[in-house]
């Protein structure tokens, strides 16, 4: 099974994508070299972003948009990297997945420091994929 994570954002969306592909053997690319990705020769897709002011960068939902046929086929998931945790945290991943169109999904905050710690939400997150 290989994974491909494809992800916008900073320091922490970046080493928590890094970190999906070192557990799963997969890889990660930052969106704007998604392009000379392949997406058929990958089994599965997670799609990981940062979200500012409510809302995630363009360059992300347009590359979902623009690949929406194919990355469906690839039992795709999403994370989310913000600072909202509990029910605030809850309510907007369900916003933002849902405008993404991926349901299997997860947020993650404070991405750098949690995935230092043992049985963080990442390690779910990978176990269900
Ligand atoms: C200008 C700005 C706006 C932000 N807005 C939100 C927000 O609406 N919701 C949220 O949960 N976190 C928000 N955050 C927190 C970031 O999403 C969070 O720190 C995330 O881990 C950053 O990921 P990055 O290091 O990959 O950029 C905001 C951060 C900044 C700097």
């Amino acid at each position: 099974m290989s994974t491909l994570i494809v992800y916008s954002g900073g320091s922490n969306t970046s080493a928590v994508a890094n970190y999906i592909a070192e557990k799963t053997g997969g890889k990660a690319v930052a969106v704007e070299d998604a392009s000379r990705i392949d997406l058929n020769s990958y089994d599965k897709v997670v799609i990981g972003t940062r979200v500012r002011a409510g809302k995630v960068p363009s360059d992300i939902s347009e590359y979902v948009s623009k690949n929406k046929a194919v990355i469906d086929g690839k039992s795709p998931a999403f994370f989310l990297c913000c600072l909202y945790s509990s029910e605030k945290g809850k309510k907007q991943l369900e916003k933002i997945s849902s405008e993404i169109g991926i349901s299997k999904s997860v947020y993650i905050n404070k991405g750098k420091k949690t995935i230092k710690e043992a049985g963080n939400p990442v390690d779910s997150f990978i176990a269900s994929l």
